[in-house]
């Protein structure tokens, strides 16, 4: 399972890179907002940055609706670097040009995907991952691994090579049940990669083994 950070905060790319489990990192118009990125020269820096600091996978999101502009975008983000998906949305020509970038060998992740029907399509264009959402699907109390376990199946019958990226995920929990379900990428926020480590027991027993150690030790 890989996994992707889900921010376009520099230091908590660097902070998941250094814990040796980074895979990739997923941004959107939204989190580089969030950062105080704006206009398209600091947008193509920042992508850039990213590139520096890990290995692959940095998906770069399309902010044009139309099917030129999509493609316009796309290629020109794919230029930046070879680490660079583009990333874009579930529309109808943002399928087509998903058609478009696969036969050109442009790694796409096909992003805001709450239906299995989405997945199916976004598949068939041959996008490389699909991003469903699932947080903003428990959000208005449905259940949204559901969605990952359907897009699973329907992946599976077919043999579709796209991988499922589980994405608006908001805690460890929703990471270990995508990785029962079997999606092949998660991506999160630091805090929720962080959460996995965590456990009450570990520390109790750390705490144990370095004072026995150190009565036995005279210390
Ligand atoms: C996916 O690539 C999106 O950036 C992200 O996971 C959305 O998550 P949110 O629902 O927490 O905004």
């Amino acid at each position: 399972m890989k996994f992707f950070i889900d921010t376009a905060n520099l230091n908590q790319i660097k902070e998941a890179q250094d814990l040796g489990v980074l895979d990739g990192v997923t941004t959107n118009p939204s989190l580089m907002a969030k950062e105080g990125i704006t206009g398209d020269e600091n947008i193509i820096n920042h992508y850039k940055a990213i590139c520096e600091i890990v290995d692959d996978n940095v998906s770069a999101e399309v902010i044009a609706t139309d099917y030129e502009g999509i493609v316009k975008e796309g290629e020109a983000l794919a230029a930046l670097n070879p680490k660079i998906v583009v990333k874009v949305p579930m529309i109808k020509e943002g399928l087509k040009a998903i058609k478009y970038f696969s036969s050109k060998g442009i790694r796409t992740n096909c992003t805001l995907i709450f239906s299995p029907a989405q997945a199916l399509l976004a598949a068939k264009a041959g996008a490389t991952y699909v991003s469903p959402f699932l947080g903003r699907l428990d959000d208005i109390s449905t259940d949204g691994l559901t969605l990952i376990e359907d897009i699973r199946l329907i992946f599976d019958n077919y043999g579709y090579e796209t991988q499922i990226l589980a994405a608006s995920i908001r805690g460890p929990l929703h990471i270990v049940a995508c990785a029962k379900i079997g999606a092949d990428v998660i991506t999160a926020p630091l805090s929720a990669i962080t959460g996995l480590l965590k456990h009450p027991l570990t520390d109790n027993g750390l705490a144990t083994f370095l004072a026995d150690h150190a009565k036995a030790s005279g210390k």
